[in-house]
């Protein structure tokens, strides 16, 4: 792999399937970046328990993590290319966060912003401290395997700002080990605005078209797309800017020319709702058929699946044996040092 540009960390929660707002603001990326960079994509089963700690909670992520492996496939992620690996199939990353928490201080940790969303999101009054460690876990997914680049959502940011402080500091108090990850954020125009107009898809709001969604169901949900709120008749004008429809036909509706056109008629209140809609939920499945394609053929063989995570496994996890080798005798934690005392005593 010496002809790539350098070494791509990413992941996903398993939390559940994804939609079409994952594909336009990471899939499509990581398909893209694929070829380019060595890409290593985990399924973050570990982060999960930050949030998600009971046992049914344990079994229903084992089942998510499945998912995720078939969504990132079927948007055409290639287990040939890609090292797509469960996260505690690699439990060196535990050791290293370990030894990272003692880099991090408390209140350092207190202070990144994505904590107090998620105790405000899901009404945690007091954090367990793995969910206080949860970015200095990342920290260790991605300097494990010495990521160089890391995409990542907007909210994530400071996550990998962490990153390269314990980077740097771990180099600086014991030896150069890591190197210091760059953050990939997609711009704003890669978040998907949801079918009620929100400003976010997201699966919790039921306002999204999810990857796996069958043709009858994508259709019911465009059809009911929050569109022109002023737009009484399709004899009104109706506004094109920010209007979900528009959004959605520029991004899954190839016809450019068809895309003009609906939308200068839509101004001139020439076109109903209805039209666009039926048209847009055409292109959308248009669009999702050679996913569902790709699904079914992994979907009818579960143990492929298992074994994409496997094989993902197996090449993650010398990189990370390896490197957590270095980050212990640099600290000077590595066995010979424990032989040598023990020599003392001889
Ligand atoms: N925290 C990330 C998220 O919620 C998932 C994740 C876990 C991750 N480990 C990672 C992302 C390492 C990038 C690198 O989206």
């Amino acid at each position: 792999m010496a002809d790539k540009k350098g070494r791509i960390l990413t992941g996903d929660r398993p939390t559940g399937k994804l939609h079409l707002g994952h594909y336009v603001g990471t899939l499509q990326n990581r398909v893209k970046l694929q070829d380019e960079y060595e890409l290593f994509l985990l399924v973050a089963d570990y982060h999960t328990l930050t949030t998600a700690p009971e046992k049914v909670d344990v079994e229903a992520t084992r089942q998510y993590a499945l998912d995720v492996v078939i969504d990132n496939y079927s948007a055409g992620v290639d287990p040939q290319k890609a090292v797509h690996y469960l996260q505690s199939d690699v439990p060196e990353t535990a050791e290293l966060t370990l030894l990272f928490s003692m880099l991090t201080t408390v209140p350092r940790l207190q202070r990144i912003p994505s904590l107090k969303d998620v105790m405000a999101d899901l009404h945690i009054t007091e954090p367990s401290s793995g969910l206080l460690n949860y970015p200095v876990l990342q920290a260790a997914d991605i300097l494990i395997v010495k990521g160089n680049l890391v995409p990542v959502g907007k909210d994530q940011a400071s996550h990998i700002e962490l990153t390269r402080e314990i980077a740097r500091r771990f180099n600086h108090r014991f030896a150069e080990v890591f190197p210091e990850p760059e953050a990939m954020i997609p711009d704003d125009a890669a978040t998907l605005v949801g079918l009620d107009g929100k400003a976010k898809a997201s699966k919790s709001l039921g306002n999204a078209i999810m990857l796996s969604d069958d043709p009858d169901t994508v259709h019911q949900k465009v059809m009911s797309m929050y569109t022109d709120p002023n737009r009484l008749r399709k004899t009104d004008p109706g506004t094109v800017e920010g209007n979900p429809l528009f959004i959605y036909h520029d991004l899954f509706n190839p016809d450019t020319e068809q895309v003009a056109e609906f939308k200068d008629r839509y101004r001139k209140g020439q076109i109903g709702d209805v039209e666009c809609k039926k048209v847009l939920s055409e292109k959308i499945n248009a669009f999702l058929d050679p996913l569902r394609e790709r699904r079914r053929v992994l979907e009818e063989r579960p143990d492929d699946v298992i074994d994409i995570l496997r094989s993902g496994a197996q090449r993650a996890r010398p990189i990370a044996q390896e490197t957590l080798a270095q980050a212990r005798e640099a600290m000077g934690l590595s066995s010979p040092l424990v032989e040598h005392v023990v020599d003392l005593y001889r």
